[in-house]
């Protein structure tokens, strides 16, 4: 089986490679290297990857439609399987900032994806499409999947709704077979530097003071090995002719932040100075997600571990830190 994953140098994106690599799949691994963060990190990721002889990686911007049709000579027709599309231009607070890039990477990007799968003739129209629990801003808690969403306060969360909108577009109109994931603040090894792991054990280890968003501030924060397993699950579905279905992912257990700071000095066996700041409005309070539907459909059940699973990351940071 040939899957084609999208951002697979990204945090999340080279997990699900890893995942789909080690279950005997031939994985091709697309991915520009955006500057959003540092690209050594993603090119030290994929340089992991590049170890699996059933890896092959495709260096392509899918905002540029020829990039985009040039896939077909890039796989030289190899039947593809499945896709995973998880290239996107993520955090919530820079889109403020710069929507446009997050218009081309989250919206046009994905137009010209599900554009170039429909008219490719070896591709299936099998896709897991990753979107966010940002889409959720306004609602009640835990977020259920048939919750309306009616408000967005930043481009992030607008941008991955439209790109499930499209999904849904190409679902009803041309037999898509879609599975949609919405994934909770996800953390892990070779975490992404914009994210509050990241920054946080940095900031312990060089005793900087660490800002926190609201002392209340909660997030459901869910292990990205877990998020790995459960979009690799997610196959199983594709069983189903006229498959459409939206699945949180999250670990349904939300952690104050600054609870997660006490984890994180214990493993640093030191601790820094943590000033509270005030709540912003473009994020919630807290987040929580409902899993009744990844238990019963992707058999997940998340870890909590968290102080491993943590130490794990860090870890792995002090890994990646010690090539910079
Ligand atoms: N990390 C989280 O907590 C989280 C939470 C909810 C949803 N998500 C979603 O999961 C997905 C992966 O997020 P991540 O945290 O791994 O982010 P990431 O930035 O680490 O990974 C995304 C990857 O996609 C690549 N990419 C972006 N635009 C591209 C383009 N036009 N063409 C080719 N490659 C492109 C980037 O270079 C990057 O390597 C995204 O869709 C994101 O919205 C992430």
């Amino acid at each position: 089986m040939n899957v084609l994953i999208t951002g697979s140098c990204g945090f999340i994106g080279y997990f699900v490679a890893l995942e789909f690599l080690t279950k005997s799949y031939t994985v091709f691994g697309l991915d520009n290297f955006n500057n959003y963060y540092t690209p050594i990190l993603k090119k030290f990721r994929l340089k992991k990857l590049n170890k699996f002889r059933n890896y092959n990686h495709l260096n392509l911007n899918l905002v540029s439609k020829r990039d985009v049709y040039s896939l077909s000579k890039f796989l030289n027709n190899v039947k593809i399987d499945l896709v995973v599309h998880l290239a996107a231009y993520p955090g919530v607070k820079y889109s403020l900032k710069h929507p446009d890039k997050y218009i081309k990477n989250n919206i046009i990007a994905t137009q010209n994806l599900f554009d170039f799968i429909n008219t490719a003739n070896n591709f299936e129209k099998n896709i897991i499409l990753a979107s966010t629990s940002s889409v959720y801003i306004g609602n009640p808690l835990p977020y259920r999947e048939d919750a309306c969403i009616r408000e967005f306060k930043s481009p992030y969360g607008y941008t991955k709704f439209a790109s499930e909108n499209i999904a849904k577009f190409f679902h009803s109109t041309y037999n898509f077979k879609v599975v949609i994931l919405r994934y909770f603040t996800v953390y892990g090894p070779y975490n992404r530097p914009d994210m509050a792991v990241y920054k946080f054990f940095q900031n312990i280890l060089k005793n900087r003071p660490i800002v926190v968003r609201g002392k209340e501030i909660k997030r459901d924060f869910t292990y990205v090995e877990d998020v790995s397993k459960a979009t690799y699950n997610s196959v199983d579905l594709f069983r189903n002719d006229r498959v459409f279905e939206i699945i949180n992912i999250g670990s349904d257990n939300p952690l104050k932040v600054i609870e997660l700071l006490e984890v994180m000095f214990k493993i640093v066996g030191k601790e820094t100075k943590v000033i509270i700041g005030q709540y912003a409005d473009f994020e919630p309070r807290e987040t929580w997600a409902d899993i009744t539907k990844a238990k019963t459909m992707l058999n997940f059940n998340p870890s909590c571990n968290l102080y491993e699973n943590l130490r794990k990351t860090f870890d792995s940071l002090i890994e990646f830190w010690s090539i910079l």
